[in-house]
């Protein structure tokens, strides 16, 4: 809900200001420019900087800072040192409440999405296009880069992340803040840490050992920190092993900023701070979106000394480092118009390398665009657009939802369709068919008309939202009935997702095609078109498991999740989060630990409904010759293009560690994305990732190699690893 803006005041700036701002000369070192400002800062101009202003336009009838841009957060600068306003946007797939003010923003493929593209590029590109879309807005922070992993498959916010594996997750995340910080914003990461469900997500204390913590989600956040240096860090608001993520020393002042060497400032999830000096003193620098830890009640803690005056100059310096560090004081943004031609052509190019085709029986794609029966498109307002995913990572979709224009920008809560129609490009492709249409809303009227036709390509979707964890991991809506029926009328039936995050498919032996589409953005519609008729090859790989059945996860049920806790109390209107269970845990060590994602199925002997980094193509590819060289840890293996197309094959390469280590499973430790010709051969070299060939030692507190016999696997799919050999490493 936006509310008016109404004026807020804020503390007068009386002391003068000093004559030689040196601080403003960008040849000097950051440091020293942060050093010169603190210098000359008041204990309430630095207090100022380390809380914001209220909810402002997220809460109805909340007070709106003046210059507030219309963003989740509003921190006041300091005129009289230049030291400018912050202006933070939600920005997790696109910049947020574009609509007001008449404003628009590209609405990218779900992050999820991105990582499926296995492209560092594509995740620079991805992040490139919010970072200058937040400055054509005026904004000169991001609050996007979600990079927890998915422990949960029906997490609700797995389309705001990249998967299950730290590597790639971390990766695709970094190159993204990277490419956001490009622009002069302010970038983040977030929600620092383990997240990694909705369900309880304000009082769940999540249980795990430093071990797997360190290897699995701190991992991930570990390779977006050192790829991307995000300057800002959203701390989550779950407890970890007792504390609040926001009020956590191991989490916070251990591992982010002396281990990760994180220079820039941690903000609170909003209303995630739950205390003054805990929290100042585990290493939370910012409170948002208000003041109601870090306000006067910091003020006061540092004269009385509970908080060192040291610590607040660090605060403060480090909201000045992530100013100055990141060109927002060197070179402010300027609002002016959004270029959504631009935006879109980049949006669907991140599209085609996401989408994934999961099945293709008997080589029924792509379609032939001289096909001259008639195909049947069916389900989930094809007519009309794609399908968005929702809560604060909400794009406004230009002219209102597709499917309800009415309704206002993107009420929380709803559904949001995007104008990028799929039936109106399938059109365009098959012009010698006869294309119809039919709501899906019925299943006996989908099914007549998938029996009159040739063809059918049939829709599902899955909606996912912040705030509300998938009670299963089944499609909603009575899908799984829909494609029975329609799959019985005609076996010719290719189906299409739209989906925030993995979902079974009891169904999938009866189809002849699956194409995973994710929430696949503004050029959603073409992609999809481009690939179902072979203008694109698909190149997409899972960046998670597709489990077959619930039965098969570590957690057969989403831990905590009750007819009471569901949509976590979060009332659609006005996002109050209601009473929760007191203090309910999800115990991560027991018995998922270190087997996230497709270790877990490796070790439990079950085999995925699809496994992590499968992706077919329209030709095929064939690996040979594998050497490893153990001085470099590197792998050098031949793929070569065996079939008619030309196609991007993304080669990966997993290592089994040592026996000694404790953890017998295959892990990803490096890729590399490659276009071959038909016919053409590339003899290409991974370099394992150094960490990922460690495990963490606790007692040393650090990385450790374990000398011994390392298995090297190199393919197409975590489970399609034709190249196998050992290697000794030291
Ligand atoms: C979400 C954050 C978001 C913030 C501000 C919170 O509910 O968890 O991801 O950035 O709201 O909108």
């Amino acid at each position: 809900m936006l509310s008016t803006f109404t004026p807020l005041s804020l503390p007068a700036q009386t002391p003068a200001q000093p004559a030689l701002q040196r601080w403003l000369d960008p040849k000097l070192p950051t440091a020293e420019r942060v050093q010169l400002v603190l210098q000359q800062m008041t204990i309430d101009e630095k207090i100022q900087l380390v809380h914001g202003s209220g909810w402002g336009v997220l809460r109805d009838g909340a007070p709106v800072a003046p210059h507030h841009n219309g963003g989740a957060g509003f921190v006041p600068g300091i005129p009289r040192l230049h030291i400018p306003d912050i202006n933070l946007a939600d920005s997790a797939v696109g910049v947020r409440m574009a609509a007001l003010e008449s404003r628009y923003a590209t609405l990218l493929p779900s992050v999820l999405g991105l990582a499926a593209t296995w492209d560092p590029a594509a995740g620079h590109l991805y992040g490139d296009v919010i970072g200058r879309e937040l400055r054509d807005q005026g904004y000169n922070m991001s609050i996007g880069g979600g990079v927890d992993l998915m422990r949960e498959p029906r997490n609700g916010r797995n389309f705001e992340y990249a998967g299950e594996d730290p590597l790639l997750a971390g990766t695709e995340v970094g190159n993204l803040i990277a490419g956001v910080q490009s622009n002069q914003i302010i970038g983040d990461v977030k929600h620092y840490a383990l997240n990694d469900q909705e369900t309880n997500r304000n009082t769940v204390d999540v249980l795990l050992d430093h071990r797997s913590m360190r290897e699995t989600d701190l991992l991930a956040f570990q390779i977006a920190i050192a790829i991307g240096h995000p300057l800002g860090t959203m701390c989550s608001y779950n407890r970890i092993q007792g504390d609040y993520a926001c009020e956590n020393d191991y989490t916070l002042n251990h591992v982010l900023k002396h281990d990760f060497g994180f220079k820039g400032f941690v903000l609170s999830d909003w209303e995630g701070t739950h205390s003054t000096v805990k929290a100042a003193l585990a290493g939370l620098d910012m409170e948002e979106p208000g003041d109601t830890y870090f306000g006067a009640a910091l003020k006061q803690a540092v004269q009385s000394g509970a908080v060192p005056a040291a610590r607040l100059d660090d605060m403060a310096g480090r909201v000045l480092y992530a100013l100055f560090a990141s060109g927002a004081i060197d070179n402010p943004p300027a609002r002016r118009v959004v270029n959504p031609f631009r935006g879109e052509r980049d949006s669907q190019h991140i599209a085609e390398e996401s989408i994934v085709l999961l099945k293709n029986t008997h080589g029924i794609l792509p379609l032939s665009k001289t096909l001259t029966g008639s195909i049947a498109v069916i389900g989930s307002h094809a007519d009309v657009g794609v399908l968005s995913g929702g809560g604060s990572a909400q794009v406004d979709s230009p002219g209102g939802n597709a499917i309800n224009p009415s309704e206002g920008a993107s009420p929380w809560g709803k559904p949001i369709y995007f104008p990028s129609a799929p039936l109106e490009f399938i059109r365009d492709k098959a012009t010698q068919a006869t294309v119809r249409f039919d709501s899906g809303d019925d299943s006996a009227s989908a099914a007549a008309l998938a029996a009159k036709s040739s063809t059918v390509i049939l829709f599902l979707h899955q909606w996912q939202s912040e705030g509300e964890d998938s009670p299963t991991l089944s499609l909603p809506d009575h899908q799984d009935a829909l494609v029975e029926a329609v799959a019985a009328a005609n076996p010719h039936t290719i189906v299409v997702l739209e989906n925030g995050g993995p979902v079974s498919m009891p169904w999938a032996p009866r189809v002849e095609a699956v194409l995973e589409s994710w929430y696949p953005g503004i050029g959603g519609g073409q992609a999809i078109a481009n690939i179902l008729f072979g203008d694109v090859n698909p190149s997409g790989k899972l960046p998670a498991t597709f489990a077959a059945r619930d039965a098969d996860l570590p957690y057969p049920h989403v831990p905590g999740l009750t007819e009471k806790t569901k949509n976590n109390g979060m009332n659609a209107s006005t996002d109050v989060v209601a009473e929760q269970e007191q203090h309910p845990t999800v115990d991560y060590n027991n018995p998922q630990g270190l087997k996230v994602g497709y270790k877990w199925f490796q070790v439990e002997h079950k085999t995925p409904l699809f496994a992590f980094g499968h992706g077919l193509s329209y030709t095929t590819f064939a690996y040979s010759s594998l050497s490893v060289d153990a001085a470099t840890a590197s792998a050098t293996f031949t793929i070569k293009n065996t079939g008619q197309r030309a196609g991007d094959e993304v080669a990966q390469l997993y290592a089994t560690l040592p026996a000694a280590t404790g953890e017998p499973y295959r892990r990803l430790v490096g890729w590399q994305r490659i276009n071959l010709a038909p016919g053409q051969s590339k003899t290409i070299t991974i370099a394992a990732h150094p960490t990922l060939l460690s495990v963490f030692d606790v007692p040393t507190d650090s990385w450790k190699r374990v000398p011994g016999s390392y298995l090297f696997e190199a393919g197409t799919a975590s489970d399609d690893l034709p190249l196998r050999a050992n290697a000794m490493l030291p």
